[in-house]
C-alpha cells in the first residue's frame, strides 16, 4: 500500500509491487500475464467476477465502476493503477488517483473518450491533420454539417463507440434521417469520409522519465469495422507516424503505452483517426516478434521501470479470432510459425474477440 509520497525515491516500483488494472477483458489479462513475468502482482477491478483477467491475476475486486468507495478500496490495495479501456468514468479515475498514481493520467482519458474533444485536441493543440468534423446535437446540425463536409460522411457517437459500433455512413441525403434516428439522442460528430490508401497505426510507450519507445509502423485491415489483421513492420515507413505519436505522448506528459490510428493517403499524408490510451489490438503482434511486447512495455512504464527494446527481430502478421473463428484453435495450434493466444472467454458471440494468432514470417 502506498500514498502519493513514494516509498521509493527513484519512483521505480520493485518486483513484488502491485499494479491495479481497471477492467478485466483480454487486454487486462495479457497485461497481468506480462506483469507476472516481471515479478509484479496485479489486482483487477471489474464488474464481472468471471472476466478473462480474473483467471490470471492475483486478485479480482468485483464492483461497478461508479462505486467510488469500492474503487478507492481497490486502489489502496495497489501501488499504481492503470486501465485497459478509455471509457473509465472521470469520477472513477479521480477516486483511483486520490489513493495512488494513475498512469496514464486523467488528461489522456479526457481527450480520448470523447471524439469531439479528441479531434479538437489533435487539431487545435497539436496542429495535427484530422478528418473534417462537426459537432452534432440535432437533426438541423446534421443537415447543415452534411452540406459543409459533403458526402459520403460518417456520423459517430461522441462517446462509447468501438469496433465500428455507434457509427453510420451517410452516402446520400436520403440517409440523413435514418442515421440520426439510429444514433440520437447521443451527442455525435459528423466526420468527412476519408478515401484512404491504407490504415496504419503506431503503438508507442513513454516512461516515467520521459523516454519514448515506438514500435514500427503497423498496417491494419478491418473487416465489418473490426480489426482483422495487423502486419508489422509495415512497408514504406518514413518515420512520420512515430514522430506524431511522440508529440502526442509528450504533450500529455503520458506514462504507458498508447495506440494511434491513422488513415494514410496515396501521397503518404497521415491523418490521425483516433488515439487509445492503452495497449492496442494492432500491437498484439509484438508478443511474438522477439522484442519486449506491448503488455510488458505498459507494465514497465506504469511501474516506472526502464522501457524494453521495441525493435522486432522478425516480421509478424496478427489475425484476430472473432466469434466462431476460435473453433479452429486446434488446426491453428498445429501450424508451424503460428502462435495462438486465447482469451478464456466461455461464451462465443458473433463479433466478439475470442483470441488472436501471430504468424511469424
Ligand atoms: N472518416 C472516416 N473515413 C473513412 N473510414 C472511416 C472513417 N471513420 C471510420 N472509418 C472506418 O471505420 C473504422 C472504425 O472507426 P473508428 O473511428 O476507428 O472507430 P472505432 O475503432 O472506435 O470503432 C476505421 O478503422 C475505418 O476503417
Ligand atoms: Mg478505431
Amino acid at each position: 500500500m502506498q500514498s502519493h509520497s513514494p516509498r521509493n525515491p527513484d519512483k521505480t516500483l520493485p518486483p513484488g509491487s502491485t499494479i491495479g488494472i481497471l477492467g478485466g477483458g483480454q487486454l487486462a489479462r495479457m497485461m497481468a500475464v506480462a506483469a507476472t513475468r516481471l515479478g509484479l502482482n496485479t489486482h483487477i477491478y471489474s464488474p464481472d467476477a468471471n472476466c478473462p483477467a480474473a483467471l490470471v491475476a492475483e486478485k479480482i475486486i468485483v464492483g461497478p465502476y461508479n462505486d467510488l468507495d469500492r474503487v478507492l478500496e481497490f486502489s489502496q490495495s495497489c501501488d499504481v493503477v492503470t486501465y485497459e479501456f478509455e471509457n473509465v468514468p472521470a469520477m472513477t479515475a479521480k477516486a483511483a488517483a486520490s489513493a495512488v498514481p494513475l498512469r496514464p493520467g486523467a488528461r489522456a482519458l479526457n481527450v480520448s473518450q470523447d471524439r469531439l474533444e479528441e479531434k479538437s485536441f489533435l487539431r487545435a493543440q497539436l496542429d495535427l491533420e484530422v478528418a473534417g468534423f462537426e459537432d452534432i446535437t440535432s437533426i438541423h446540425d446534421l443537415r447543415r454539417a452534411v452540406k459543409r463536409l459533403g458526402l459520403p460522411s460518417v456520423l459517430k457517437t461522441r462517446r462509447f463507440g468501438y469496433d465500428g459500433k455507434g457509427q453510420v455512413i451517410l452516402r446520400s441525403e436520403a440517409d440523413i434521417d435514418g442515421a440520426w434516428e439510429a444514433l440520437s439522442p447521443a451527442p455525435c460528430i459528423l466526420e468527412a469520409f476519408i478515401a484512404f490508401d491504407r490504415e496504419v497505426s503506431i503503438v508507442a510507450a513513454r516512461g516515467l522519465n520521459g523516454e519514448i519507445a515506438a514500435y514500427p509502423l503497423t498496417e491494419n485491415i478491418h473487416r465489418n469495422h473490426i480489426l482483422h489483421t495487423s502486419a508489422a513492420p509495415a512497408q514504406n515507413d518514413d518515420g512520420s507516424a512515430a514522430k506524431i505519436a511522440a508529440k502526442i505522448l509528450d504533450h500529455l506528459d503520458y506514462v504507458g503505452v498508447m495506440g494511434v490510428e491513422f488513415f494514410q493517403m496515396k501521397n503518404g499524408q497521415l491523418i490521425v483517426n483516433e488515439i487509445a490510451p492503452r495497449v492496442h489490438n494492432s500491437g498484439h503482434w509484438t508478443q511474438n516478434a522477439g522484442c519486449t511486447d506491448q503488455f510488458e512495455q505498459h507494465m514497465r512504464a506504469v511501474a516506472g521501470w526502464p522501457l524494453g527494446d521495441a525493435r522486432p527481430r522478425q516480421g509478424v502478421v496478427m489475425t484476430n479470432l472473432i466469434g466462431d473463428d476460435v473453433a479452429d484453435w486446434k488446426t491453428l495450434a498445429a501450424q508451424a510459425g503460428t502462435h495462438v493466444h486465447l482469451y478464456g472467454k466461455s461464451e462465443v458471440r458473433a463479433g466478439r474477440k475470442m483470441g488472436h494468432v501471430n504468424r511469424t514470417k
